[in-house]
């Protein structure tokens, strides 16, 4: 048995230059929690190309979806920003990550901080149910350069806001909060910064951060974590695993050079 499924690719959307999503099959034997990532790739010259993906897509979805950057000389996306539908993508049979809610102690508010592509693990969350059952509020942070680059959550949120499932779960309990750093936006700055001045809270109308009842999952910049992570163990917040749930969890987003 080969170690990927071969899927065919459905649709393809360029956000930016920089930017793009993709539809693809979904093999039925083809399992993941709603967070994970994959390998997924190319066939290049015989070979499989692969890079670690987060699926944008909910398990209980038929397709999956894939959000990515584009890098000119990057040896997976220089190809991959060139599939058209009908192409044949590579996605490993083995779903994996920490950003699942199983690695969190039981809170009441969720948030789910990420820069650039690192939104794609959240995209996901933010369609499972389960997630809205478990949490009283979710609150979504997605901190880009431009806002030219948040059309993809944009459209997201948009798109769950007038589904008769999520429609009403989000009005109840999702905050979405894109905020930009170098052009003006409603909401600007770093996601540390809006944390550290709890502008982010006063905009959205909720409690501060507090380690009681705040569970944490990030994936973005790997600056970004690196400070957050420093912040929220200042704090008395602890990492969680597999093996340990804690307060919040980490992962890298999909970065090519
Ligand atoms: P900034 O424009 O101030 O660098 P990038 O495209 O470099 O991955 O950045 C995506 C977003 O993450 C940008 O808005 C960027 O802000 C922000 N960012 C970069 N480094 C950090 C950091 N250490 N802490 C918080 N936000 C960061």
């Amino acid at each position: 048995m080969s170690a990927f499924y071969r899927e065919k690719v459905l649709s393809v959307q360029h956000w930016t230059d920089t930017l793009f999503s993709f539809k693809a099959t979904r093999d039925s034997g083809f399992r993941f929690q709603n967070g994970q990532f994959a390998m997924i790739g190319l066939e290049v010259e015989g070979r499989p190309l692969l890079r670690a993906y987060s699926m944008a897509s909910a398990n209980h979805e038929e397709e999956l979806e894939f959000f990515s950057i584009k890098v000119a000389d990057g040896p997976l996306t220089s190809r991959l920003q060139r599939i058209k539908q009908g192409d044949t993508i590579l996605v490993g049979r083995k779903a994996t990550g920490t950003l699942i809610t199983d690695n969190l102690i039981p809170g009441d508010r969720l948030l789910l901080l990420s820069t650039g592509t690192g939104l794609a693990p959240f995209a996901s969350l933010i369609k499972d149910p389960e997630v809205y059952e478990r949490f009283e509020k979710i609150v979504l942070v997605h901190g880009c350069r431009h806002v030219n680059e948040l059309a993809f959550g944009e459209q997201l949120v948009a798109t769950l806001t007038e589904d008769e499932l999520f429609g009403p779960l989000l009005s109840e309990k999702l905050s979405y909060y894109p905020t930009v750093t170098r052009e003006p936006f409603r909401n600007r700055g770093r996601i540390t910064d809006l944390i550290t001045s709890e502008q982010l809270f006063n905009d959205i109308g909720q409690k501060p951060l507090n380690v009681e009842g705040d569970r944490i999952m990030m994936c973005g910049s790997p600056a970004m974590l690196e400070e957050l992570k420093q912040m929220f163990e200042a704090r008395a917040f602890t990492e969680g695993n597999h093996t340990e749930p804690g307060h919040f969890v980490i992962e890298k987003a999909f970065v090519e050079r």
